[in-house]
């Protein structure tokens, strides 16, 4: 396809962050997971250039970088935006394109946070090429490129992340199937101040098991069960989950991707009478949640003490959506 054809268009397409309630890491063993959006968005405009460079520019980072067609998948040390590199790369390559293209992203997710930023991001980045290419929209389609994108930046990943920017709401994962659930309550989210990464966290898990596999496949196996208690609760409209959510943050402590500092941010929360609080993600850093219906405000202003970022969110049913596409 000539980027000719496409001279004066632009799309943007947006995906929602995530929290995931019950089940990280365990899914990552073919456990169950439950996740759910929240109503922060990342948004990704693309349009295309008459050349073969690949120009990102991120308002998070307030940096433009450029890379040749060529360069796309080549990922040096301290390179940023690889997950959208990928995403674009493998993009190019199912639906045989080839095309410069100009990428700007505005974030409201901080990065590395555990929200889900590069799943989101790679979800509206494809999203926003089919739309930019005539391609017909298929959900489907953009999450299973989207995973690829996580599988082949991470080396290992589940499909959570990826499946809730595309369809948000609230989802019980299980392996490559899940399942829609409804349901509505208030999260507090938390940020630690330091940044995670994803990939160093699976791998700590993974080398744990491989030292003490009959001890961590129990934990596995038990963080599985209760996502499926979890399950269930919410299938009965019984939103009583913050005990289950305390015994699974004991459980992610077990598995060591807890620290001092989620440790004491977690007690915080609890002291504010939160009924329920965890990490949400991969662990090391990133945020928190902390679940309360009644105390709202008690449990914000506590850890707005000791925290430069906690937001009050609701479950957003919006999952990855196209916001404009200019001719
Ligand atoms: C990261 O948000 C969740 C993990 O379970 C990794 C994954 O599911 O790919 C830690």
């Amino acid at each position: 396809m000539q980027p000719s054809s496409l001279r004066n268009k632009r799309s943007t397409a947006s995906a929602p962050a995530k929290v995931i309630l019950f089940g990280e890491h365990a899914v990552v063993y073919n456990k169950l997971a439950l996740v759910c959006a929240i109503d922060k968005r990342v948004y990704v405009t693309v349009e295309p250039l008459q050349n073969d460079t690949i120009e990102i520019f991120s308002d998070q980072y307030n940096a433009l970088e450029k890379y040749s067609l060529k360069e796309l998948d080549i990922f040096r040390k301290g390179d940023r935006y690889r997950y959208i590199r990928k995403a674009i790369s493998l993009f190019f390559k199912d639906f045989d394109i080839k095309s410069g293209l100009r990428i700007n992203i505005k974030s409201e997710i901080p990065p590395a946070s555990g929200l889900g930023s590069s799943a989101s991001v790679s979800v509206a980045t494809i999203l926003a090429m089919m739309d930019l290419f005539d391609i017909k929209i298929d959900y489907r389609k953009v999450a299973e490129l989207a995973y690829k994108t996580e599988l082949s930046v991470q080396g290992i990943a589940s499909r959570t992340d990826t499946a809730i920017a595309t369809y948000g709401g609230v989802l019980f994962i299980n392996g490559d199937e899940f399942e829609m659930l409804t349901a509505e309550f208030p999260l507090i989210v938390a940020h630690t101040g330091k940044e995670k990464s994803t990939k160093l966290m699976v791998e700590k898990v993974r080398s744990l098991r491989e030292r003490y596999p009959n001890i961590v496949d129990r934990i596995i196996d038990a963080i599985g069960e209760i996502t499926k208690s979890a399950r269930d609760k919410i299938l009965l409209r019984d939103y009583n989950l913050g005990e289950l959510m305390n015994i699974n943050q004991s459980l992610l402590r077990a598995l060591g991707v807890s620290n001092e500092r989620i440790d004491e941010m977690i007690k915080i929360a609890r002291k504010c009478s939160a009924e329920g609080a965890k990490i949400t993600g991969a662990g090391g850093g990133g945020c928190i949640i902390a679940y309360t219906r009644k105390n709202i405000e008690e449990v914000y202003r506590g850890l707005s003490r000791v925290s430069n970022f906690v937001i009050r969110t609701n479950i957003s049913n919006s999952g990855a959506r196209i916001e404009s596409g200019d001719e």
